[in-house]
């Protein structure tokens, strides 16, 4: 993900602030509105559905459905690109002609168009209540991060207006109701609007224009003459007292209503072609949802979301001198002058982390799409980066808190989109590289489509086979964390050997070593160095083999195949388990700088084109892989290189400093850790508390926001190693005295619970809950120190269901 810069200003409805009341943990609440600033606008969603809310008194609220982009599956394949291109280019890299083969390669593989379709808006719901700003007082605007709803009131003329939001998983809709203290007293226009495309805009009174139900409806299309793809959305309004009328197509008023009910929905044609179907399926979800009335979605809603959010506590103190209780935007301010003072806004930003995951990924049945570089919310038709699936970091990074904080029902669009893309991926495996086994490759990005072709042009990005291989490392991650075998066989294992059998046919033999390439290392450029027949010497560069990288992520990749194969009892011989079982020890290990100490990235010590540079790819094996952390040797170069990356100016786009997190988390440097995700609340989130690429009021990226929630997890619990490491990477005991957390999950099928004070641990609980199994246990780094079930070891055989309790030892 490149970084880029937008200045943004923002004005504001003036407010008394009234904070007494609001946990500060839980809520993010404001005393004024988001003044048409997106960056201040209160994100939900049913994991289908997204509503941004902006409060304001003419509300605004942006409206998404995450499969409206900006067109159908384009064949973006390079015509010139085939086998020779491949061979040629990596003969040349052989040779250290970089330049020519950069050139050469970007010529004959970029694809055309470079881009992928984009993430567009749906449609805004505009709601007029005729209130001037002179006339509010006590005005509050929350998000509930435990229950996914959002909220406004405020009083206008002696009268409480209350707006309550709710996005809606089990009835598939978002349901907003208007309310006010006194009977009669709500006048609002509702109108629907969108500026691009759009194919029938209507506005329907029902018979009974005092108790009916009356809509608004909306269709567009994404602009192609043929093969756009279409959507359409309604909004139907049921009120409670008062009377609807209609002046044109476009709004309904009603005037002296005591509530207004709001449900909405969109389909499009991504998951319904034929458009009857899609109608179809619009009214089925409206009228369910209009049947059961706005409590009864509004509850489904709150209990759903509560079972998920509640499966984890985090607990870091209270933030002294009700420093927790102000609005965000003034604690965002106080944060950056001291980070100490508001240990609470971590918290709060842990449990935004989890909200947003579970908000913007479910289950929502047929091809359900994960959470893309804005996860579920966007206002433009130009979002940064087409807010797409960006794959060399990005959306992995989106699912690092999924396992670890028990959310485990986000995953699943994770695997829809992933097999939405094997067979795009295994044409482009045939048509690029010659490889027909049934492998499929990805790039570095690709849409809902799953466009498995290179994307934009350039040698430090482009030319990256390396997608599918790191998108499986969280498929396979599922089986370790739950132990499911019927997953292993049925969901993880078919993607896991396409992912492999593409290497199969792409790896080549050089210097002894099984090698990919012709790629790079993720976004990095170097300059060629001065070694003889190197040319051209100093430039900056991106192509090369050999990248270290790749060889960490073949290595994980490999070694999860080996992992399924033994516990699907597949034959030692078959060509899956064989192959990986040759390649595996065939991959060449990580190298040292001689000169710094610190992991190198390429084949050898080419000089770095960005010191600063913000992904951390040639520490994939650290975190989120993990083949390098039981090794001091790799463990103390990786450390080396984060220091040095970070103290050059690294962890300079939000994302990249939360990978700091989880790396320093991974190298045991609690302390370390804790300080970048200050440094991270101090630079990077927008007043909404959605993380920016590059400082509040630049383009969002969520990616950052669910690395954040991630590496607080991983400071707390570990299980990689094959051990449940309990307070691996604490903050110091002068940044967090005490704190403690509930329902962090481990690998291996355990519920976590641990606290701590002063840097010691106080108690734990572990709960083994699939089956009979056993589990090893570290505290602080040691396998001594403490008791399990009252007996001083350090590895215990559960039962399934069975409850271990973790003493410190007196
Ligand atoms: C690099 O490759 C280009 C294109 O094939 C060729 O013209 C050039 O001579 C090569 N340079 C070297 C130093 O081999
Ligand atoms: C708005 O709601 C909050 C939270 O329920 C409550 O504390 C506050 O008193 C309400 N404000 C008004 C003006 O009613
Ligand atoms: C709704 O209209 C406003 C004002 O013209 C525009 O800025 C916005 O983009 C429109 N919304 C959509 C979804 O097109
Ligand atoms: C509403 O739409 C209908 C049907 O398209 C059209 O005949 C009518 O003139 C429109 N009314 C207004 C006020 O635009
Ligand atoms: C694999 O091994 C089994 C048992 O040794 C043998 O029967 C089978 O023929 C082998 N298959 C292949 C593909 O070599
Ligand atoms: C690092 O340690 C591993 C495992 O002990 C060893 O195989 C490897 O050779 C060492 N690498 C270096 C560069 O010392």
């Amino acid at each position: 993900m490149l970084s880029l810069a937008v200045s943004c200003v923002v004005a504001s409805l003036a407010s008394v602030a009234h904070g007494a009341g609001w946990d500060g943990s839980r809520y993010a609440w404001y005393s004024s509105d988001a003044a048409g600033d997106w960056h201040n606008a209160l994100p939900i969603g049913n994991g289908r559905l997204g509503a941004l809310v902006f409060g304001s008194l003419n509300e605004k609220l942006t409206l998404n459905e995450n499969s409206v982009w900006s067109g159908g599956w384009q064949d973006r394949v390079n015509p010139k690109s085939n086998k020779d291109v491949v061979a040629r280019t990596r003969d040349m890299l052989i040779a250290r002609n970089y330049t020519a083969a950069g050139e050469y390669a970007l010529t004959n593989m970029a694809g055309n168009p470079t881009s992928p379709r984009a993430y567009q808006p749906l449609v805004d719901l505009g709601l007029e209540f005729g209130h001037s700003s002179a006339g509010v007082s006590n005005y509050a605007r929350w998000l509930d991060t435990l229950e996914g709803t959002a909220g406004v009131n405020y009083t206008y003329g002696g009268v409480t207006y209350t707006r309550e939001y709710v996005a809606s998983y089990p009835h598939g809709v978002l349901a907003f109701r208007l309310s006010a203290s006194k009977a009669g007293s709500l006048n609002v226009k509702l109108s629907l609007n969108r500026t691009q495309w759009v194919l029938a805009q209507g506005a329907a009174v029902g018979d009974n224009a005092k108790s009916g139900v009356h809509a608004l409806t909306l269709s567009a299309n994404s602009g192609q003459a043929t093969g756009a793809l279409t959507f359409g959305s309604e909004a139907r309004i049921v009120h409670s007292g008062g009377t609807a009328t209609s002046a044109d197509n476009t709004t309904v008023s009603i005037s002296g209503a005591d509530t207004i009910d709001i449900i909405f929905n969109a389909e499009s044609s991504y998951r319904y072609p034929e458009a009857a179907a899609a109608r179809a399926e619009g009214q089925r979800k409206l009228g369910a949802a209009v049947t059961a009335g706005f409590p009864a979605i509004r509850d489904a809603a709150v209990k759903d979301f509560r079972t998920l959010a509640n499966r984890v506590k985090l607990n870091l103190g209270e933030s002294p001198n009700g420093a927790a209780a102000k609005p965000v935007p003034e604690r965002l301010v106080a944060y950056r002058k001291d980070a100490d003072a508001d240990p609470q806004l971590v918290t709060l930003m842990f449990n935004f982390g989890r909200h947003l995951l579970i908000s913007s990924s479910r289950d929502t049945g047929l091809r359900s799409l994960p959470a893309n570089l804005q996860g579920l919310w966007n206002p433009f038709y130009s979002p940064a980066w087409q807010s797409k699936y960006t794959i060399n970091i990005n959306l992995e990074m989106n699912y690092w808190p999924a396992l670890v904080t028990n959310l485990l029902d986000t995953q699943k669009p994770v695997f829809d989109l992933i097999n939405v893309a094997i067979p795009r991926g295994q044409a482009v495996a045939k048509a690029m590289y010659n490889c027909d086994n049934g492998g499929f490759v990805l790039h570095h990005n690709i849409d809902i489509w799953g466009d498995a072709a290179p994307v934009d042009k350039g040698t430090p990005y482009t030319i990256w086979p390396l997608g599918a291989a790191w998108l499986s490392h969280d498929v396979m991650e599922q089986y370790r964390f739950t132990q499911d075998k019927t997953y292993l066989r049925d969901t993880a294992w078919p993607i896991l050997r396409q992912a492999a059998l593409f290497f199969h046919c792409h790896l080549f033999q050089w210097n002894g070593y099984w090698t990919a390439g012709p790629s790079l290392s993720p976004e990095h450029g170097f300059e060629v160095p001065n070694v003889p027949g190197a040319s051209t010497v100093g430039k900056e560069e991106g192509l090369d083999i050999s990248i270290e990288s790749d060889n960490q992520i073949l290595r994980q990749l490999f070694t999860a195949v080996l992992e399924a194969c033994q516990a699907l009892e597949l034959p030692a011989n078959s060509t899956d388990c064989a192959a990986a079982a040759k390649f595996l020890p065939g991959l060449r290990p990580p190298g040292i700088s001689a000169k710094t100490g610190a992991i190198l990235e390429w084949r050898e010590d080419y000089p770095e084109h960005e010191p600063a540079h913000r992904h951390f790819s040639n520490l994939f094996g650290i975190y989120p892989g993990s083949q390098l952390t039981p090794h001091a040797n790799y463990t103390a170069a990786a450390k080396k290189h984060v220091d040095r990356r970070l103290a050059a100016g690294s962890g300079s786009t939000g994302w990249s400093r939360t990978w700091a997190v989880n790396l320093y988390a991974r190298l045991r440097e609690g302390e370390l850790a804790y300080k970048s995700l200050q440094t991270l609340l101090q630079k990077f989130p927008s007043d909404n508390l959605l993380n920016s690429d590059s400082g509040p009021g630049s383009s969002t990226q969520i990616d950052g926001n669910f690395g954040f929630t991630a590496g607080v997890a991983e400071m707390l619990v570990q299980s990689h190693e094959g051990t449940i490491h309990l307070l691996p990477a604490i903050p110091s005991a002068k940044q967090i005295p005490k704190g403690e957390v509930k329902g962090l999950t481990g690998r291996g099928a355990f519920v976590v619970d641990v606290s701590w004070a002063d840097g010691k641990l106080v108690e734990a609980r572990v709960v083994a809950k699939a089956y009979d199994t056993s589990f090893k246990l570290k505290v602080l780094g040691k396998d001594t120190g403490f008791t399990i079930n009252g007996r001083e070891v350090s590895e215990v055989k559960t039962t399934a269901g069975g409850v271990y309790r973790i003493l410190p030892v007196k």
